[in-house]
């Protein structure tokens, strides 16, 4: 049996990481192989992509082009093979990062985000995205406190993660079958328990 492909979002600081590690336990709990894979990375070709990506000032059309570059390679390389063999895929980020980032943070036109899915993607889309949703302020704050060196798209303005937010609560209003929104101010536990709760009636 095909496995489920389950993709985790937000905006950074929104402690979609922290979820990500016990979402993989919780489901290796309920007896599932699982893969825990990110984006933009997840494979070599990927990984080196992440990293240009992450620190080189680009156009924003080449950064959505590699973006769809990565993300073509952990399909083929990873995910699809992964899903074919049973196993549950949990990706930290996947294209709705595109719409949110590219198109809502940068103002890249849709259209080009979508032309760009379908070559890539064929149609293909996560069984459940779970967006992490915060307010930007308290994120932008969470991000500032970790004392890491901000990456290109950690150092962005409030503003343009206020756009990156609504543009997920856009997506996942008109999707509410695949995209389920975690308030992230609740605590860990409670966290916990809704995405158990996702999880099991999905
Ligand atoms: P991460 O910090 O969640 O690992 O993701 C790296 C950054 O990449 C994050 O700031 C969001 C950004 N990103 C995009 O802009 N577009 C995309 O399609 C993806 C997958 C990530």
């Amino acid at each position: 049996m095909r496995g489920k492909f389950i993709t985790l979002e937000g905006i950074d600081g929104a402690g979609k990481s922290t979820h990500h590690a016990w979402l993989i336990d919780f489901l290796k709990r309920q007896g599932r192989e699982v893969v825990a894979t990110r984006e933009p990375g997840g494979t070599p070709l990927g990984e080196k992509l992440r990293a240009l990506l992450l620190s080189e000032p680009m156009h924003i059309e080449t950064e959505a082009l590699l973006m769809f570059a990565a993300r073509r390679e952990h399909l083929d390389k990873l995910i699809q093979p992964a899903l074919a063999a049973g196993k549950w895929v949990v990706s930290d980020r996947f294209a709705d990062a595109s719409y949110a980032y590219q198109g809502g943070g940068r103002g890249l036109a849709p259209e080009k985000i979508m032309a760009l899915e379908s070559w890539v993607q064929a149609g293909f889309q996560p069984d459940l995205t779970i967006v992490f949703d915060l307010p930007t302020e308290i994120a932008c704050e969470r991000l500032a406190k970790t004392g890491n060196a901000p990456d290109r798209f950690e150092k962005e303005t409030q503003e343009f993660f206020e756009r990156v937010r609504n543009t997920y609560l856009q997506r996942a209003g008109a999707e509410p079958g695949r995209i389920k929104v975690i308030d992230s101010r609740e605590s860990i536990s409670n966290i916990q328990k809704l995405l158990e709760n996702i999880i099991v009636s999905s």
